[in-house]
Formats: C-alpha cells, sequence, structure tokens
C-alpha cells in the first residue's frame, strides 16, 4: 500500500469451514498481505498448514501470500513452497544449521526471504544476516498459538530491530506477529513496525474487513 504498512491478516484464526469467504472479507477490507502459518508440532507444539494451503491462497488473490514457518529444518519446504506460490519465506533461524544459505535459496526461487526470531531469541541473528533477509519478524509473543497476548517488552526489541535495520541500510521490512490488535497496534508503530499480523484480532471479529480497515486507521493516526 502507498501508506507504507502493511496488513496481513493471520489465517490460522480464520474459519477453516469458510476459508474462501473470509480471505475475501479481509482482502476486500484492504489487506495487503494473507499471513499463513505453518507449525510441524516439533519447533512450536502445534500443527497446521503446508503447501496446499498456498496453493488454495495464491488462486483467490495477486496479493502476496506471507509465509511463516515455526519449523524444524525449513530448507525442506523452500522448493515446494515457491511452487506453490508462496511470495515471503519466513523462517527461525535457530531452526537450521545454516540460516544464511538458506536465506540465499530462498532468494533464489523468487521470494522474499525472512527471518523471525522469538521473545526469547537475540537480535544478534539479524544483525549477522542483515545482508541476507528481506523481512525481519518480531515476534511478539511465544508461537504456536492464536489469540496470545502481547508481550510487553516488545515495544523494547521492535526498536531496537528498527535501529539495527537503520545502522545498516537495510530497506527490510520490519513484521510483528502475536497479539497485534486495536489496543497493541500502536505501541507497535510507534516502536518502529511496519507490517503487522493480526489473527484474532481480524477473525475473531464479526466483520473482518471492517477490523482490517480499523487496524490500518489506527496505523495512520500520527502518534
Ligand atoms: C503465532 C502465529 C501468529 C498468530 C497470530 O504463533 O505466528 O501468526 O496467528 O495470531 P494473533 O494475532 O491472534 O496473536
Ligand atoms: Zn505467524
Amino acid at each position: 500500500m502507498a501508506d507504507g504498512i502493511r496488513i496481513a491478516p493471520s489465517m490460522l484464526s480464520a474459519d477453516l469451514l469458510r476459508l474462501q469467504e473470509q480471505a475475501k472479507q479481509a482482502l476486500d477490507g484492504g489487506a495487503d498481505w494473507l499471513h499463513v502459518d505453518v507449525m510441524d508440532g516439533r519447533f512450536v507444539p502445534n500443527l497446521t498448514f503446508g503447501a496446499n494451503m498456498i496453493a488454495a491462497l495464491r488462486k483467490l488473490t495477486d496479493k502476496p501470500v506471507d509465509v511463516h514457518l515455526m519449523v524444524v529444518e525449513p530448507e525442506n519446504f523452500i522448493e515446494s513452497y515457491a511452487d506453490a506460490g508462496a511470495s515471503v519465506f519466513t523462517f527461525h533461524p535457530e531452526a537450521t544449521v545454516h540460516a544464511q544459505r538458506q536465506l540465499e535459496a530462498v532468494r533464489k526461487r523468487g521470494m522474499m526471504a525472512g527471518i523471525a526470531l522469538n521473545p526469547g531469541t537475540p537480535l544478534g541473528y539479524a544483525e549477522e544476516l542483515v545482508h541476507d533477509f528481506d523481512l525481519l519478524l518480531i515476534m511478539t509473543v511465544n508461537p504456536g498459538f492464536g489469540g496470545q497476548s502481547y508481550i510487553p517488552s516488545s515495544d523494547d526489541k521492535i526498536r531496537r530491530a528498527r535501529g539495527l535495520l537503520a545502522a545498516h541500510g537495510s530497506p527490510a521490512f520490519l513484521e510483528v506477529d502475536g497479539g497485534i490488535s486495536s489496543k497493541t497496534i500502536t505501541r507497535a508503530r510507534d516502536a518502529g513496525a511496519d507490517t503487522f499480523v493480526a489473527g484474532n484480532a481480524v477473525f475473531g471479529s464479526a466483520d473482518p474487513g471492517r477490523e482490517v480497515r480499523e487496524l490500518r486507521k489506527l496505523c495512520m493516526q500520527t502518534a
């Protein structure tokens, strides 16, 4: 979007029996990206979707499909997720031995490469890899489930992440994920985030499109 922020509803919180309708509601409300949470039951204690979900959403929209892999050895999925139409491929660097190599491989397959940092994972990973990623995802909850509360100390980490990107002249997106709602989006934006994942806030609402518009409006208000 021209306003420089992106709202990325997380399909994890959508009603799976009405997936198409729910995705369309979010897109009609101005969702910029659709966020897909891939969990393997090992990196996080939950299991969700795979490449078939990405392929299904790809048929529905030309908007970027933002894939967040909470899996061990994410390298096993680069080829199939590129084939399925993923636009952003974000993984947790501690889940692979050679994070830099995987970021290169992701870019080579034409996807944006992202790294995600858990609340307890040091920002140092981002410093080491700063020229190798297109997106830095700061987790504002411990991953695994939708509907958790934003961890307040995330503000400081987002701020430091923004400083790090600026110091290195990195144009990477700075995404936040977990507990983002009309109550928390402003603090995350003030700390420096520009891309906002929201699951429960959007799909827990009777009107997901309206909620997307509301989140964007809050982001656009001056501090
Ligand atoms: C958490 C996932 C999130 C989740 C966010 O492990 O990475 O993307 O869907 O959901 P909310 O916005 O409900 O915290
Ligand atoms: Zn996510």
